[in-house]
């Protein structure tokens, strides 16, 4: 167990994976940070208040300070506006760069050895805000996506296939957004190249889906965007880096010339564990998916130029 995560950020995204973070045990103490005076300390007190019903010992307070925040393992950054229906991840650009500098900044002075987890949107370029504000290095700056694609993927799969979800391996990759690039190559039901159980219309059409699924929950709401399956895969990123499970996961992470791409945040297979960022693993691509990554990393790019810091 660590002893505290932070989350920044108490809108549905960061109290639904406080909520997660507690009932999971994740650390002695999860910190709610929100700007909002009054809402991080209600939805902490009302968390901590299931605490005896649902039988976890993890402590959770809100707060407008980083002061409670302080020496926190983990920071997840949720903070920022989400999407209206109609709306790009992009479109969020500058208002979300300039609440996540200065929570950023903030985590650098009160974390410094955190690992901080961006789920913010435009998500890439989010993450790479948040490494540049803090100073620390890419093993402990990731963001959350590729799991949430993933999920999104595994999930029309199941129902497709009429299978468990247990038995769906696969893999999202690039960034989060309409480039995303989900590997049909690496895609199988216990081990079964899933080419063999659907035929490709059926295949274009999930994975169309998928490149969506965010803006189809949006459509649904209006006034927000998704947060069950977000704060899920936040959960599970934490879960591999505190119990050091070595997990290998679909994240964004800061490319090195991996893949052929460098200075950019980009979804792609990494070992996570109590270090944080441990491996990216460079899988074989086809020359398709080797080009859709390409392209996906340009769709970052683009924005990231756009940011002023
Ligand atoms: C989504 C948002 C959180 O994909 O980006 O639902």
């Amino acid at each position: 167990m660590l002893n505290k995560i932070t989350v920044v950020g108490a809108g549905n995204v960061g109290a639904t994976t406080a909520q997660r973070l507690a009932e999971k045990e994740l650390a002695r103490q999860v910190v709610l940070v929100d700007v909002i005076e009054g809402v991080p300390q209600g939805k902490g007190l009302d968390l901590w208040e299931s605490a005896p019903i649902e039988g976890y010992d993890t402590r959770l307070i809100g707060t407008n300070e980083y002061g409670p925040s302080e020496g926190s393992d983990i920071v997840v950054i949720t903070a920022g506006i989400a999407r209206k229906p109609g709306m790009s991840r992009d479109d969020l650009l500058n208002t979300n760069a300039g609440i996540v500098k200065q929570v950023a900044e903030h985590v650098k002075n009160s974390s410094p050895n955190a690992i901080v987890i961006v789920v913010s949107n435009p998500l890439d370029v989010m993450s790479w805000v948040a490494m540049k504000m803090t100073g620390f290095p890419r093993e402990r700056v990731l963001g959350m996506a590729g799991v949430l694609d993933t999920g999104r993927y595994r999930s029309f799969l199941a129902e497709a296939l009429d299978v468990s979800v247990r038995d769906i391996q696969a893999m999202v990759l690039g960034g989060h957004g309409d480039t995303m690039v989900p590997l049909l190559s690496y895609t199988s039901v216990s081990g079964i190249p899933v080419t063999q159980l659907l035929d490709q219309a059926k295949l274009d059409a999930i994975i169309s889906r998928t490149r969506s699924g965010g803006a189809e929950i949006v459509k649904y709401l209006k006034t927000g965007s998704a947060y069950y399956a977000p704060s899920a895969a936040v959960v599970q990123m934490c879960e591999a880096i505190a119990f050091d499970q070595k997990r290998v996961l679909p994240c964004a992470a800061w490319l090195q010339g991996e893949y052929g791409q460098s200075g950019v945040f980009l979804g792609v297979p990494c070992k996570l564990g109590r270090a944080g960022l441990e491996k990216i693993f460079e899988v074989s691509l086809t020359d398709d998916e080797r080009a859709a990554l390409a392209k996906s990393a340009d769709a970052v790019r683009e924005p990231m130029s756009a940011v002023q810091l």
